[in-house]
């Protein structure tokens, strides 16, 4: 496909995991792309790099008024960059509850706000932001998560009805439990990282867990020109973990 020919498309977090993947898929199909991520040093050509950190207001406008003028314009942000947490409530205290919402719900918010001058001037304008299942379904140990992900799915509402008459789409994908770096160093971290697994693995209908790429494809698919009248929408990717309810397999 080549839906993205002659648009350009910045990926926030895009050094890694679902990222990664989504700023390859985009280059894949024809756009010019760019990566902010608080260490750009493993991405190549022909994805253009930008350092920046998402909790500093500063280092964002600098990274994607760079990106922007190497881009020649911006059509498409992905909005991806997150940190996890884990716990009840009882597990966190105010610092790591101001980290979190910080990076995850706070970060979308201040590179949106860089982003939306030229993406008001773009004829096919999207934002795609990384939510979760945690969002939509009560999941043991993520209350900070799950919080900042439930701000996500709102914020993705609130911002499809703000800027929808200014033509640009917002939507979200809600990732099940994806195979990438992040929940490799979630498993490493575990008493018995093959029964961890086996257990994520169990939780998804499907019986595995969710590959970066197929995260990327549904974003791709809400970015792209194509998807001209999806806003305002959460795309589960999740296995059917949130809306398949199984019997137990007969023996
Ligand atoms: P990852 O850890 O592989 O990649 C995250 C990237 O974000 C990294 O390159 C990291 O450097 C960057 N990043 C983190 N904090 C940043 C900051 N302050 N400023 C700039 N960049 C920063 O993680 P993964 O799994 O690819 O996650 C990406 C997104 O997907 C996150 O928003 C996460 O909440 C979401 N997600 C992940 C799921 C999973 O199971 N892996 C499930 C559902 C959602």
């Amino acid at each position: 496909m080549s839906d993205f020919e002659g648009l350009t498309a910045l990926v926030t977090g895009g050094a890694s995991g679902i990222g990664r993947a989504t700023a390859d898929l985009l280059a894949e199909r024809g756009a010019r792309v760019a990566v902010l991520d608080l260490d750009p040093s493993a991405v190549d050509e022909p994805l253009l790099a930008y350092r920046a950190d998402v909790t500093d207001d500063a280092s964002v406008r600098t990274a994607v008024a760079d990106a922007v003028a190497a881009l020649g314009g911006l059509d498409v942000l992905v909005n991806n960059a997150g940190v996890g947490a884990q716990g009840t409530v009882e597990d966190n205290d105010d610092t790591e509850w101001h980290r979190v919402l910080d990076v995850n719900v706070v970060g979308m918010v201040r590179v949106a706000r860089a982003a939306l001058p030229y993406l008001r001037v773009s004829a096919h304008a999207a934002i795609v932001n990384t939510c979760s299942i945690a969002a939509t379904a009560g999941l043991p140990q993520r209350a900070l998560y799950s919080a900042s992900k439930g701000a996500v799915h709102a914020l993705t509402l609130a911002m499809a009805a703000d800027h929808v008459r200014d033509g640009i789409r917002v939507n979200c994908v809600n990732p099940g439990t994806v195979d990438t770096p992040w929940v490799g160093r979630l498993l490493g971290a575990a008493p018995d990282p093959a029964a961890e697994r086996a257990a994520l693995e169990a939780r998804q209908p499907t019986g595995r867990l969710v590959s970066a790429a197929e995260v990327a494809g549904a974003i791709a698919y809400l970015a792209s020109p194509l998807s001209g009248a999806a806003t305002g929408t959460a795309l589960a990717v999740d296995g059917g973990m949130q809306g398949l309810r199984l019997r137990q397999a007969a023996r």
